[in-house]
């Protein structure tokens, strides 16, 4: 059978990675989450003293740009694969609320999302791939045969990015996360390089009343209908 590309777009805590990781695994394709490499370079950028919450010297960070190496490493036991940035496995790193709270600022840079989207097609070159992130079905695969645009209200999304970070023992308040979500909804839409929109020929997807169950089927049975019109 022939594959496609599946783009999933959408704003932040909308289940856009526990979609599309489902997704891959049924159609044996490979999932590459574009969220975590923007994570990465901005932990880069907080290890490096390039930027923090008082600072930031934007100039230095892309003049090192070059220096960094991203890899996506399949983790068999977990059933997908880890982000390491230069040789370090920093999954668990970039999903802190640190990193959240900076990387929008670094995720609007256009040296970054050009090296990154670069990347990303690279990736993608041979199809039989799901790709998450904010601008996939606009820019980093215009032509992908499938795009979903994925939302949610802010309220439930803060909820479930809460539960998330409780869950692997950060101690956070769900007031924060709230405004977190907020803000990274505003930058990442009115940011000036490749700003999260919906693709023209993307469906919209609310899951705000839906269960994981349900939500994984119906858009599995439509992916397998587009897979077999191609
Ligand atoms: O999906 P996420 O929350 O892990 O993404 C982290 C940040 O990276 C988010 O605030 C927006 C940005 N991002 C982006 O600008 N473009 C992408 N393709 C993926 C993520």
């Amino acid at each position: 059978m022939k594959k496609i590309t599946i783009a999933v777009d959408g704003f932040s805590s909308t289940g856009k990675s526990t979609l599309a990781k489902q997704l891959a695994k049924a159609l044996g394709y490979v999932y590459v989450d574009t969220g975590a490499m923007y994570r990465a370079i901005t932990l880069f950028a907080m290890q490096e003293g390039f930027i923090s919450e008082k600072s930031e010297d934007i100039r230095s960070l892309v003049e090192t740009l070059s220096t960094i190496d991203l890899k996506f490493k399949y983790n068999e036991a977990l059933g997908f694969s880890e982000m390491y940035l230069n040789g370090k496995n920093v999954e668990k790193e970039i999903r802190s609320l640190e990193v959240s709270k900076n990387v929008s600022r670094i995720a609007e840079l256009e040296e970054v999302r050009k090296k990154l989207v670069n990347l990303q097609k690279v990736m993608g070159k041979e199809k039989g791939i799901v790709m998450d992130g904010r601008d996939i079905g606009t820019v980093v695969f215009p032509d992908a045969e499938l795009k979903i645009f994925m939302t949610a209200s802010p309220e439930k999304r803060a909820y479930r990015r809460y539960k998330e970070l409780l869950d692997r023992g950060d101690k956070v308040v769900y007031e924060d996360i709230l405004e977190n979500v907020q803000k990274r909804d505003y930058i990442d839409s009115h940011r000036e390089f490749s700003p999260l929109k919906k693709a023209d020929d993307a469906i919209e997807f609310d899951n705000s009343d839906m269960g994981l169950k349900e939500q994984f089927e119906r858009i599995h049975n439509y992916a397998l209908r587009v897979i077999e019109k191609e």
